[in-house]
């Protein structure tokens, strides 16, 4: 069983999927912790990000893995070190790569081939798995968006701003709605959820209402 779940940036995405994944005994891969890494691994070895050769490279040589829903790049786990603001900021344009890209759809598609899975992103109904057998979208408003990112971050002890949260979301936003290759995009056949006003149970109520 695949799974799709996909929609702009904060809307609840990784929250529900891993809830969903522990209920239905399934594996969950977060697919933009994989753009992030790629992102994280450029910034510690001072690749410059809009060189798209050298990143291209860079992620060529990167082996990305998950286990028990963790990531691991080069075989270390990352956890914190990729939800910074510096690697939001930046990880759009390493997600516009089109080699980047190839290379971690591979990965997810290899995933999703053995394995029942729940993968959240921006592409994964539209275009990693088009034949999901659930594809869902979940929204929120800019500012409700904006909210859970800035107390999760204050929550871990980040010192961080709730306008620039908000920019920042709007700004990714743009770049993956707009890049050429496998943009964001909600397409006919998706479940829409706008979870706005919704508590998380009653989000994965709905998802276990409709998930047979
Ligand atoms: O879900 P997230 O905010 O951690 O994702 C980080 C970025 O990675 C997001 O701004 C766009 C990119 N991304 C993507 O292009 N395709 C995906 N399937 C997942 C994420």
């Amino acid at each position: 069983m695949i799974i799709a779940v996909d929609g702009p940036a904060g809307a609840g995405k990784s929250t529900i999927a891993k809830i969903i994944a522990d209920k239905l005994n399934i594996n969950y891969i977060d697919t933009g912790a994989m753009y992030r890494a790629i992102t994280y691994k450029c910034l510690i070895n001072d690749i410059d990000i809009t060189n798209e050769e050298a990143v291209s490279n860079l992620a060529k040589e990167t082996d990305i893995d998950f286990k028990d829903n963790n990531i691991y790049l080069d075989g270390k786990i990352l956890t914190d070190e990729i939800r910074t603001l510096e690697v939001s900021n930046n990880v759009s344009n390493i997600a516009k790569i089109k080699e980047v890209r190839y290379l971690m759809v591979d990965i997810q598609r290899e995933i999703g081939t053995r394995s029942s899975v729940i993968l959240d992103g921006r592409d994964i109904g539209s275009y990693v798995f088009p034949n999901a057998d659930y594809k869902f979208y979940l929204v929120a408003t800019p500012e409700e968006r904006g909210q859970r990112r800035y107390k999760e971050l204050t929550e871990k002890g980040y010192d961080v701003n709730l306008d620039e949260i908000i920019k920042e979301i709007i700004k990714r936003d743009e770049m993956d709605s707009n890049r050429e290759f496998a943009p964001l995009k909600k397409t006919d056949d998706v479940i829409l959820i706008d979870t706005t006003s919704k508590t998380i149970d009653e989000v994965v109520d709905d998802f276990l209402a409709i998930i047979k």
